[in-house]
């Protein structure tokens, strides 16, 4: 698998200037005919269905089963003791969640460990950028994918997004750790379990007024083309803003760190057929979906405004940090989504950010001497620890489960 090419990345989407471009390049925001080949994905073939109109074949009867028999808090409960790779399933589940469970965990034959090894050290010795970049970023991203904000919004967790972000960094975290695919790392059931919430999520949210309403004619949530959106949001992303930001990458961890991000799109259910085998690939698919869907929506700036207040608490117990919360989010994904967001501006903290940002980073790869740093980078450092280190220690009072209603009306 090749490295990406600097060039390529950069020119093909501009990182997040792609997104400020595409606002004048689609203003129908309409999605695009799906013309992605299976040629370029992990299993190098398929039927080249349009992922809008596939869903999870395996999870998503077994779920609404569970849900139906009304077993779900039985099933939450034996899946609270199940926290390690190297565990089977618990005792006490039914025998179609079990069976399921046991195939859904097994690593596809093209995981490659040397490569899972080598993408830990690399999260591990950028885990402050990548946290950022998939916690804030991604985060901020998602409230402007308009499936995903309405999705989140409605459902069960919509109600409580401190504890909805803390279960979603639960994941962040477990493919990030260390020990992510080792035997007593948790990757692989993080995201069997989140496999299992948005199955269930799919035959919840079609009963949810307030979903159906907003959904677009959509009569499933969660397509395997969102997956792939909300995927994009996450790896192809945060690559190609460690290439603006000027991140030494050398290929082999570039390809070790898209390597860590198919393996876990396997485990979420993503079909071996859309998977991008390269950076180039996810990049081209990545400008095929996740780019013409970005748009505002209520429910995005509502839950947009959640996320910045608690992460300015967090970061500030006063709250007075907001503005350079709002200038850091909106560094990270740029004026056209910030904006679709409802981001207010902060010209004094943008400035900032824009100046020390960049140098902060060259000082951490070694490419800058400190007397050059500008002391506010470390104010925006702090602010960045704090943030992962209240995520970090909120995941462990909460466990990904499985939803059995909606969002109260
Ligand atoms: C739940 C991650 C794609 C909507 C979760 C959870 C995680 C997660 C870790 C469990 C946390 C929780 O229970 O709150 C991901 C990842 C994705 C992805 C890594 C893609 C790579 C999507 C998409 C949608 C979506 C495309 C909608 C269009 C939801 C909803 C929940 C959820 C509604 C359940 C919240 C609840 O319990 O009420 N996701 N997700 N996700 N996700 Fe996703």
């Amino acid at each position: 698998m090749e490295g990406p090419s600097r060039r390529t990345l950069l020119s093909a989407s501009g990182a997040l200037g792609a997104f400020g471009a595409l606002s004048l390049a689609s203003p129908a925001r309409a999605r695009t005919l799906w013309t992605w080949a299976p040629s370029g994905s992990v299993a190098g073939e398929g039927a080249g269905i349009d992922p809008d109109w596939v869903w999870d074949e395996e999870a998503d009867p077994v779920l609404a089963a569970v849900i139906e028999r009304g077993d779900v808090p039985s099933v939450n409960e034996a899946l609270r003791r199940w926290t390690r790779n190297d565990q089977a399933p618990p005792a006490g589940l039914p025998s179609d969640l079990r069976d399921f469970i046991e195939e859904a965990r097994r690593l596809p034959s093209w995981a490659d460990r040397d490569k899972l090894e080598r993408a830990a050290a690399f999260n591990e010795s950028r885990g402050l950028y990548l946290n950022l970049l998939n916690g804030v970023g991604g985060g901020m991203l998602s409230t402007a994918i308009p499936r995903e904000a309405r999705a989140v919004y409605y459902s069960k967790g919509g109600a409580d997004m401190e504890d909805r972000v803390a279960k979603t960094s639960l994941l962040g975290f477990a493919v990030g750790d260390l020990d992510a695919f080792r035997p007593g790392g948790d990757v692989v059931v993080q995201a069997v379990k989140t496999r299992l919430v948005h199955a269930a999520v799919r035959h919840l949210l079609p009963r949810s007024p307030g979903w159906s309403r907003t959904s677009g004619g959509q009569t499933i949530p969660i397509s395997q083309q969102d997956m792939l959106v909300t995927w994009h949001s996450l790896p192809t992303y945060a690559m190609r803003k460690m290439l603006e930001w000027k991140v030494p990458m050398p290929s082999a961890d570039a390809a070790a760190y898209l390597h860590l991000w198919q393996v876990t799109a396997h485990l979420l259910g993503i079909r071996d057929e859309y998977i991008p085998a390269t950076w180039d690939s996810a990049d081209a698919q990545s400008r095929q979906v996740l780019d013409p869907v970005l748009a505002p929506t209520r429910e995005g700036v509502e839950l947009t405004d959640i996320l910045l207040r608690q992460l300015a608490e967090q970061t500030s117990p006063g709250g007075v940090d907001r503005p350079l919360v709002n200038a850091l989010a909106r560094y990270l994904v740029g004026d056209q989504v910030a904006d679709w967001d409802g981001i207010p501006r902060e010209p004094f903290w943008e400035k900032a950010i824009a100046t020390a940002w960049p140098k902060l980073v060259a000082f951490r790869e070694k490419l800058l001497p400190l007397p050059l740093v500008p002391p506010l980078a470390w104010t925006i450092e702090e602010a960045a620890r704090q943030y992962i280190l209240f995520y970090l220690t909120k995941g462990q009072g909460t466990r990904i489960e499985i939803p059995e209603t909606n969002r109260p009306a």
